[in-house]
Parts: C-alpha cells; sequence; structure tokens
C-alpha cells in the first residue's frame, strides 16, 4: 500500500460535483505527474489529497489512517502542499514568506532555531532566490515570486510534496531548473512528488508515473511510454499530433499536427 491514496472520492464544490467514484493511488518515491485538460479536476484531486477539499463520499489515506482524522500539524510535516494560486500577506518579505514553510516544525514556543535557518537558507538557494531574501514579496515579477512559493514548500521539508503548476510563469531555463531540482527531490532523497504539469513533453521526461485525467475521471495512468500515445492525447485533449521519441531522453515527445489549410475562398 503507498503513504497516499484516494478511494472511491466524490469531489464536489456545494453542489456542483467535479468527480465521482475517482480512486488514484500515489506510487511511494513516485515522482507523480498529473496531465489533463483545463477544469478537468487536477486541482480538485490535489485539494483532496492535502485535505483542502473533504470528499463528499470516499476517503483519503496518508499513512493508513483518514487524512481528515489526522492532526493538522502531522499533516503539515508529512505533506506539502504549493497551490495554483497563492496570494501572499501584504509586503511580507521573500525570507519571511519562506520562513512560514518551517511553522510545522516549530514547537509550542515557536522558537526559530538554527536548523530552520539552514533550511530557509537552503531552499532560496535551491530555487535561485536568495539574492531577493530581503525584497517585497508583492514587487517580484510572476517567475519569481512563482520560485519564492516553491522555496517556501521546499522548507517544510515533508517526506510527500504536491504540486499545482510549479512552472506557471517560468522561462523555458528556470521550468528545467525547478523540474530538475523536483527530480532531484525524488531521486536523492527518496521524496514522493506529485505535479500538475500542462507540458507534456515535460511531464512524459520527468515523471515515472503518470496519471491523464479527464472529466474529473483518470483516463489512463502508468509509465509514461505506455500512457502517452497519440490515441490518448487526441481522446484527452482532443488534440489531433504525432508522438515520436525524444531524441534527448527517449520519451514521448509530442508533436501537434499542421493545421489544415484554409479552403480558398472566390472572391466577389
Ligand atoms: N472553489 C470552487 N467553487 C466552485 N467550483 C469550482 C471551484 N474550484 C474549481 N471549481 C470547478 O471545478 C472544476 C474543476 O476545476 P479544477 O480547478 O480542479 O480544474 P483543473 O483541472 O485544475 O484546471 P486548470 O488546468 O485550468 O487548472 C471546474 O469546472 C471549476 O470551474
Ligand atoms: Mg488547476
Amino acid at each position: 500500500m503507498s503513504r497516499l491514496s484516494g478511494t472511491g472520492m466524490t469531489l464536489a464544490y456545494d453542489k456542483r460535483v467535479i468527480a465521482e467514484e475517482l480512486s488514484v493511488e500515489i506510487p511511494d518515491g513516485s515522482f507523480t505527474v498529473i496531465i489533463g485538460p483545463n477544469a478537468c479536476g487536477k486541482s480538485t484531486l490535489l485539494r483532496a489529497l492535502s485535505r483542502l477539499l473533504k470528499p463528499t463520499a470516499g476517503t483519503v489515506l496518508l499513512d493508513g489512517a483518514d487524512v481528515h482524522s489526522l492532526p493538522t500539524r502531522t499533516v503539515a510535516k508529512t505533506l506539502g502542499l504549493l497551490p495554483q494560486s497563492s496570494v501572499a500577506p501584504d509586503g511580507i518579505s521573500v525570507a519571511e514568506l519562506v520562513a512560514r514553510g518551517r511553522y510545522p516544525h516549530q514547537g509550542i514556543l515557536r522558537r526559530w532555531s538554527t536548523e530552520d535557518e539552514r533550511v530557509v537558507t537552503e531552499s532560496m538557494a535551491a530555487t535561485g532566490v536568495a539574492d531577493l531574501a530581503d525584497r517585497s514579496v508583492d514587487e517580484l515579477s510572476g517567475g519569481q515570486r512563482q520560485r519564492v512559493w516553491i522555496a517556501m514548500a521546499l522548507a517544510q521539508q515533508t517526506p510527500l510534496l504536491l504540486l499545482d503548476e510549479p512552472t506557471t510563469f517560468l522561462d523555458i531555463a528556470h521550468q528545467i531548473e525547478v523540474l530538475d531540482l523536483c527530480a532531484e527531490l525524488h531521486e536523492r532523497q527518496g521524496r514522493t512528488l506529485v505535479a500538475v504539469l500542462h507540458d507534456l513533453n515535460h511531464a512524459a521526461r520527468y515523471a515515472t508515473h503518470l496519471i491523464a485525467m479527464r472529466g474529473g475521471k483518470i483516463a489512463k495512468a502508468g509509465k509514461p511510454g505506455e500512457v502517452l500515445t497519440a490515441d490518448l492525447v487526441e481522446e484527452v485533449f482532443g488534440l489531433p499530433c504525432r508522438v515520436i521519441d525524444d531524441p534527448e531522453t527517449g520519451t514521448p515527445l509530442v508533436i501537434p499536427r499542421k493545421r489544415a489549410a484554409a479552403p480558398v475562398t472566390a472572391e466577389a
């Protein structure tokens, strides 16, 4: 059994049902990537797994216990979530925001330790925001801000880390840097990562386990080479494409089909 799984979940906002009978298992030590079209329920699923959203039916198990029965601090020390969009408190500095990732580790007296200091410094260095430490988060660029949030999630040092579109707003080099960092966390430290990504080629390169969602359901899950076929992309995204081998890694590379030329119309 894996540390994190959801079984028979119904996920809904008030009366609006997003998913029914949804079951998902996150393999331990995997870098799981979730793909799927806008509004198919990817963020909703991450919210349920991280107990921000209580399923109206079914359960989420974290280390064998219903995640909703566990103390907040236990969950916060085990599982970190980087939501799709987060708003920082007004005027907070980069270092202060990253330091909030340490809250679950502090005792009742909230004493700040040298260990906390070290982890915050390391997390900022790993995401390339150390130079921004004293800047106010409000005045950063979209990409800089995104990396600060990732630093905060890293500072939480949880064995399970869920990242909702961690590469949005990032230029191509920073996207790869963040994905490399995730790969490193999972390879070197054995952490379990779950990320929602829109770039299918990045998903195929980095995922050890790929989950394709559509309309609140899992269309397919498994190894990227098995999941990411032209048929699957057409079924899930409605996009005609070819899938070839990535010349760099051998993983699937999705090439959208050329647009059919518009018919020539006679001029009046
Ligand atoms: N707080 C909310 N209240 C009501 N409906 C919501 C709420 N959040 C999301 N939804 C609805 O739930 C459905 C799934 O949304 P979700 O955010 O999970 O999609 P997603 O797959 O993450 O999409 P995207 O790729 O655009 O981020 C959508 O129809 C959305 O409108
Ligand atoms: Mg989303």
